[in-house]
């Protein structure tokens, strides 16, 4: 036997060859959420070493290993070890979001010149946060894993009733999470309607590219020459403006901390980053880079605006996975979405889905070495 055969051979007994591992790894339960609906984890791990552990239980992302170049992997992100870990916060750790991402102030609109009325569940703000009271991250979805060629993913659906949260219209939505060779996360997000209906899904997944200590040394560039002035509410103050000469320019790389407490209003109201930058052009393009040490993650996106929040509201009381702690300012979010309250805010690019249209968005994050 040469020696490649030999070395080939060993790996195959062992298990341990990259390509081996690949696949959907396992699938075991997860808890019950405080909703009384019982939660899986499913394990993916992609061919070339980036390895998932996600829930049905809102598609919540528990673990995210992410290989260096020497094939070393670190966990990126924030999970708990069952649904009660995430009810015990409040920040939305990894799940999908909707019907509405970010903020409608004072929790109402007006469609087609019918009022409508959402719960103010940020009562800090005034606002409709992220769906209101429950939402589309608080309820197990339907899930299905796959394999296709090299890629490796789970399929979420789920139905959503006309009236829910007090959001018109029936909606049907599917959201696939894929992991692609070179180590990408695909997730494609589908939904119809049956009224019309303001839409705007998102994934909260959190980053922290060293998977210690705080993201304020760690380097961030987003492809944006203008952002949305917030008020204290943080709601949009206005129409989006440019980024020159504000801390809010991440045109070239910065480190997070930089500017972060800069004597900045807007950026004060966060306080620090917590906002919505308007994405240079259009179409599916690259958004934004978060580099640690060892590893960086891109963003990839077909949507007008990113929201960069650099977890100012983390507590530091609050415990992840196998009792780790958190801190403040130690993950942060860019969160790929239409503008914030955009359904009462006619100059902003539409967020109404109607019946007979088809939602269709696409995100990717994608892992690399330094
Ligand atoms: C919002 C923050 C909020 C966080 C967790 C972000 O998308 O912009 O203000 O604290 O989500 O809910």
């Amino acid at each position: 036997m040469n020696k490649l055969a030999i070395i080939a051979l060993a790996g195959a007994l062992a298990g341990c060859t990259a390509a081996d591992k690949a696949g959907v790894v396992e699938k075991k339960p997860f808890g019950t959420t405080k909703y009384g609906e019982k939660a899986t984890l499913y394990k993916l791990a992609g061919k070339d070493g980036l390895e998932m552990e996600v829930t049905d239980d809102g598609g919540k992302i528990v673990r995210l290993l992410v290989p260096d170049a020497k094939g070393e992997k670190i966990d990126v992100t924030i999970g708990f070890d069952s649904p009660a870990g995430w009810e015990k916060t409040d920040a939305y750790f990894g799940a999908i979001i909707g019907r509405y991402g970010n903020r409608i102030a004072e929790g109402k609109f007006t469609l087609d010149g019918k009022d409508c009325k959402v719960p103010v569940n940020d009562k800090a703000h005034a606002a409709a946060l992220h769906g209101g009271d429950r939402g589309w991250d608080a309820y197990v979805w339907k899930a299905e894993t796959f394999t296709k060629g090299d890629d490796v993913g789970i399929v979420f659906t789920k139905d959503f009733p006309d009236g829910e949260q007090g959001f018109p219209g029936a909606v049907k939505a599917k959201v696939t999470y894929t992991i692609a060779p070179g180590n990408v996360w695909r997730i494609e997000y589908e939904a119809t309607t049956d009224k019309p209906t303001p839409l705007n899904l998102t994934q909260h997944v959190y980053f922290n590219m060293n998977g210690e200590g705080t993201i304020l040394d760690q380097e961030l560039m987003i492809a944006a020459s203008k952002y949305l002035p917030v008020d204290k509410n943080l709601a949009p103050a206005g129409a989006p403006a440019s980024v020159e000469g504000t801390p809010f320019d991440f045109r070239t790389f910065h480190k997070v901390g930089e500017r972060i407490d800069a004597p900045d209003t807007v950026l004060q109201y966060g306080p620090g980053y917590d906002h919505n930058w308007c994405l240079d052009g259009e179409g599916f393009r690259k958004a934004a880079e978060f580099r640690g040490k060892a590893r960086a993650v891109e963003v990839w996106t077909d949507q007008p605006g990113i929201q960069f929040y650099a977890g100012n509201f983390i507590d530091n009381t609050w415990k992840m996975k196998d009792g780790k702690p958190m801190c403040r300012r130690g993950w942060l979010a860019l969160e790929t979405q239409h503008y914030p309250d955009s359904p009462n805010r006619p100059g902003f690019p539409s967020t109404i889905l109607r019946p007979g249209e088809t939602y269709k968005t696409k995100t990717e994050y994608r892992f690399k070495a330094l």
